[in-house]
């Protein structure tokens, strides 16, 4: 896990704030990829992970979308709603575990 923050961070794309961290990826396809997003329980609700996606975009601003791909079990689905994102899609794991596929469209 601290491999892939380390190798994250040095290329700007770890994100931490008082309260959360969010880790991506951006491509040559002009594609953000949220890997993980985190607040803190107690820090929840005060608008940290939006502010975090919006530094994250804004430090990528010919991005096209934003991919995430995210277990229903964590039951964040209406989060990915509430940030505008779409499902396109539905994937399982080998044990069954489904994973929505969520994307949005930057609009530039
Ligand atoms: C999902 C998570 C990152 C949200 O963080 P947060 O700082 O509380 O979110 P924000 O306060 O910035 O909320 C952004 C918007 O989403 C909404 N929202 C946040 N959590 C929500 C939830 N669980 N269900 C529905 N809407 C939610 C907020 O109301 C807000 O909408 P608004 O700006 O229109 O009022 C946080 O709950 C978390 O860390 N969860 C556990 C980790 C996790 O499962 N991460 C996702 C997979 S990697």
């Amino acid at each position: 896990m601290f491999d892939a923050m380390i190798e994250s961070a040095n290329k700007r794309r770890l994100i931490i704030v008082d309260g959360g961290y969010l880790l991506f990826n951006f491509t040559r396809a002009l594609r953000l990829t949220i890997y993980e997003i985190l607040v803190l329980p107690d820090r929840r609700g005060e608008g940290i992970a939006r502010r975090m996606f919006d530094e994250m975009t804004s430090r990528h601003p010919d991005a096209l979308e934003v991919f995430a791909k995210v277990p229903d079990d964590y039951g964040v689905n209406d989060f990915y709603k509430k940030m505008g994102f779409a499902r396109v899609g539905t994937e399982h794991s080998k044990r069954g575990r489904a994973m929505g596929m969520w994307l949005k469209t930057t609009c530039r």
